[in-house]
C-alpha cells in the first residue's frame, strides 16, 4: 500500500473527483479527514470508505467562503491530528460567466472558495508538516487554467491563480521537504459538469470525458512516494484537451 498510516485532508471530498480521491487514498492505507458542507452526504461517504477499505475518516462540515471557520476547522483538526501527511485542496466551483456577465459577487465568491481557501488551510497545514519533516500538498487545477475557457472567466482565471501558487510554494517549502503539486483534471464526469455540451467533449481528442478515478490515481501518485522527486509541476490529466 502507497499510503499506509498516512493522514490526508482531503477538501471537498463529499462528491465527484474528491470523494474518488478519497477512496482511492484509503485504498492505499491512508486515513482521511474529509471536509465539505453537506453532512449527510460527508458522514456517509466517510462511514462507506471505513466500512470498505478498514481505515480511520472523519468528516468536518466547513463551508469554505467562511475565513474564521476555515481557521477553527483547522484549529481543531491540528489539535486531534499531530501529523498532516497530504492535503488536497479539490473543493471548487464553477460559476458560468464572462467579464461582462458575472457580477463583482460571483467573481469574489469563486475566487473565496477556488484561491483563498486553498491559501488559508496551507496557511495553517505548511507548520504542521513543517514541524513533522515532510508533506505533499495537491491543489486541483484544472485544464481551464491552462487555457482559456469559453463563458467560465473567472473560473479559468481561478485555476491560472491556484497553478501558480502550486509553483511558488513548491519552490519555498521545497528545502523542508513539503511537496507542493497541481493537477489538473480536463473534463470529469461529475455533478459539476451535469450539463456539460456535448460539442464540447468532440473537442476532446480522446472523445469522452474522464472517469473521477482517472483523476483520483493521479493524485495517489502525487501524494505517494512514487513522486518522491517532483513539486511544482502539474499533472494533466485531460484526455490530450491541451495538448492542442
Ligand atoms: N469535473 C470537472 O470536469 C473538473 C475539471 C477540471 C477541474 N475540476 C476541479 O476539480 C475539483 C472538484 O470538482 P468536481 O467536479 O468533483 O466538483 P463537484 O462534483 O461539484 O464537487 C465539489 C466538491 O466541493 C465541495 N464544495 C463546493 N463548494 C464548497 C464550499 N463552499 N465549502 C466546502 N466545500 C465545498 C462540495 O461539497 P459540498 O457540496 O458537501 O459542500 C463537493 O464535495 C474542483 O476544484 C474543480 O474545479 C473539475
Amino acid at each position: 500500500m502507497k499510503l499506509k498510516n498516512k493522514i490526508a485532508i482531503v477538501t471537498g471530498g463529499t462528491l465527484g473527483i474528491g470523494e474518488a480521491i478519497a477512496r482511492e487514498f484509503a485504498r492505499e492505507g491512508a486515513q482521511l479527514i474529509i471536509l465539505g458542507r453537506n453532512t449527510d452526504r460527508g458522514t456517509s461517504v466517510c462511514k462507506d470508505i471505513s466500512s470498505e477499505f478498514g481505515v480511520k475518516t472523519e468528516f468536518y462540515q466547513i463551508d469554505l467562503n467562511d475565513s474564521s471557520a476555515i481557521k477553527k476547522t483547522m484549529d481543531d483538526i491540528i489539535k486531534k491530528y499531530s501529523n498532516i501527511d497530504i492535503l488536497v485542496n479539490n473543493a471548487g466551483i464553477a460559476t458560468q460567466g464572462t467579464v461582462e456577465s458575472l457580477d463583482e459577487e460571483q467573481w469574489d465568491a469563486i475566487f473565496r472558495v477556488n484561491v483563498k481557501a486553498p491559501y488559508l488551510i496551507c496557511k495553517y497545514i505548511v507548520p504542521v508538516m513543517r514541524n513533522n519533516g515532510s508533506g505533499s500538498i495537491i491543489n486541483i487545477g484544472s485544464s481551464a487554467g491552462l487555457v482559456g475557457a469559453w463563458g467560465l472567466h473567472a473560473y479559468s482565471a481561478t485555476k491560472g491563480a491556484i497553478i501558480q501558487l502550486t509553483k511558488s510554494m513548491a519552490a519555498q517549502y521545497a528545502k523542508e521537504n513539503i511537496r507542493v503539486n497541481a493537477l489538473c483534471p480536463g473534463a470529469t464526469a461529475t455533478p459539476l459538469l451535469d450539463n456539460i455540451d456535448q460539442e464540447f467533449i468532440k473537442m476532446i481528442p480522446m472523445q469522452r470525458m474522464a472517469n473521477p478515478i482517472e483523476i483520483a490515481k493521479g493524485a495517489v501518485f502525487l501524494a505517494s512516494g512514487d513522486s518522491s522527486f517532483m513539486t511544482g509541476a502539474n499533472l494533466v490529466i485531460d484526455g490530450g484537451f491541451t495538448a492542442i
